[in-house]
């Protein structure tokens, strides 16, 4: 049984009772979507004649959304990356189907397509094809709880819009539903999560005008503060592992702060509830004074992309099959 999460409570669940119903139109591919799948933006994306790309990102984005991916049919992905929080969500760590503690905050999936490794500390995992197996089948700690691929495969299989779906998606493999198609799909999806948008963006572009204080707050960041000396270029991430105080061992890989307004609580273990606070955990940074910080908070706000928060593309599918 396919068990999108828009079933009655999982809905709320997932989307909290903020959200309105799903939306009832196909999704469209943005001409922005479409160039950064290198396609055409005239091409032939729609309900009609979906393309293989097309069908594998539709394929994945229904994949992301649906429950039946967790043991017993409670969890999607899209339970802890949630759309509204820039697919983060609003806790400081997000318990399992186990109701075992998560160990580490739930990170945003915007941009996750350029990340060269993923997760907070892990620098082995250099795939999101790969990474789909850590919080499905993961044991540190019990996420989505699956017992293995064949029960997942065999859920999967029996339902007739993912046959036609995995068909139109995978051609040369004839549609084959398998440990490598599946987290092909999810990835496919997840690459197009891009967010370029915010009020930063369009300031660069000359398009908006950054408030007084976040401009402030922009110099200072780029400037006498030296967060840039890490959070740097598209991402406001090096992409390189950090110690930022004495009290974590371990090296975190420097955040993305794109959207960083809609992902409290911060840092790799969601023990900083505000920005103010994850700010102030950088404990080897230049003294700040409480005007600077204020500064750096209205710079970094202005980092959030409403377009990509809002984007229907991005959201929960509507049920019927979209071929
Ligand atoms: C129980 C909550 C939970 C569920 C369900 C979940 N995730 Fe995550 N996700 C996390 C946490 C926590 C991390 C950070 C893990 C770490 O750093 O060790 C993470 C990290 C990631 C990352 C790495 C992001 C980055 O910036 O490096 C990707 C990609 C991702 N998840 C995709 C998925 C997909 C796809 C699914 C469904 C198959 C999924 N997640 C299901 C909690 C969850
Ligand atoms: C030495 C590299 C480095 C510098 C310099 C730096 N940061 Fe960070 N920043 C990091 C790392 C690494 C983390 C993640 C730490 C963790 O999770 O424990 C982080 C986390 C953050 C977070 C939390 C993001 C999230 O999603 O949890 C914010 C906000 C932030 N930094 C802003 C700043 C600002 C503003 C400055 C300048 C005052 C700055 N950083 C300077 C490396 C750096």
């Amino acid at each position: 049984m396919l068990r999108l999460l828009a079933g009655v409570c999982l809905f709320f669940a997932v989307c909290g009772p903020s959200c309105t119903a799903a939306p009832a139109q196909t999704p469209s591919v943005t001409a922005l979507d479409a160039r950064a799948l290198g396609a055409s933006a005239s091409g032939a994306f729609g309900p009609v004649a979906l393309s293989e790309q097309e069908a594998r990102i539709q394929l994945g984005r229904r994949l992301f959304y649906d429950a039946d991916l967790s043991g017993d049919g409670s969890m999607a992905c899209a339970s802890c990356h949630e759309q509204r929080h820039a697919f983060a969500d609003g806790m400081a760590t997000h318990a399992g189907i186990t109701d075992e503690a998560g160990v580490r905050n739930v990170p945003s999936l915007g941009n996750v397509g350029a990340f060269k490794t993923l997760t907070w500390l892990d620098q082995h995992i250099t795939t999101l094809e790969q990474q789909v197996a850590t919080p499905v089948f993961g044991h540190g700690p019990v996420e989505m709880g699956m017992p293995g691929w064949a029960t997942l495969l065999h859920r999967v299989s029996g339902e007739a819009c993912y046959q036609k779906l995995f068909a139109a998606a995978f051609k040369k493999d004839n549609g084959r539903i398998d440990a490598r198609t599946v987290p092909q799909a999810l990835a496919a999806f997840e690459r197009i999560l891009i967010s370029r948008n915010s009020l930063w963006d369009q300031a660069q572009k000359k398009q908006a005008l950054l408030p007084g204080p976040a401009q402030h707050g922009a110099i200072l960041f780029f400037g006498p503060a030296q967060c840039a000396a890490c959070h740097s270029g598209f991402l406001l991430s090096d992409q390189s592992f950090h110690k930022i105080n004495t009290d974590h061992p371990a090296r975190i890989r420097t955040p993305s702060l794109r959207n960083v307004g809609v992902t409290a609580p911060y840092l790799h273990d969601g023990s900083a509830p505000t920005l103010r606070a994850a700010l102030q955990a950088h404990s080897h940074s230049p003294a700040l004074s409480a005007q600077d910080e204020q500064a750096l908070e209205a710079f970094l706000q202005t980092l959030t992309d409403p377009d990509f928060l809002h984007n229907p593309a991005f959201a929960l599918p509507p049920e019927t099959c979209p071929i």
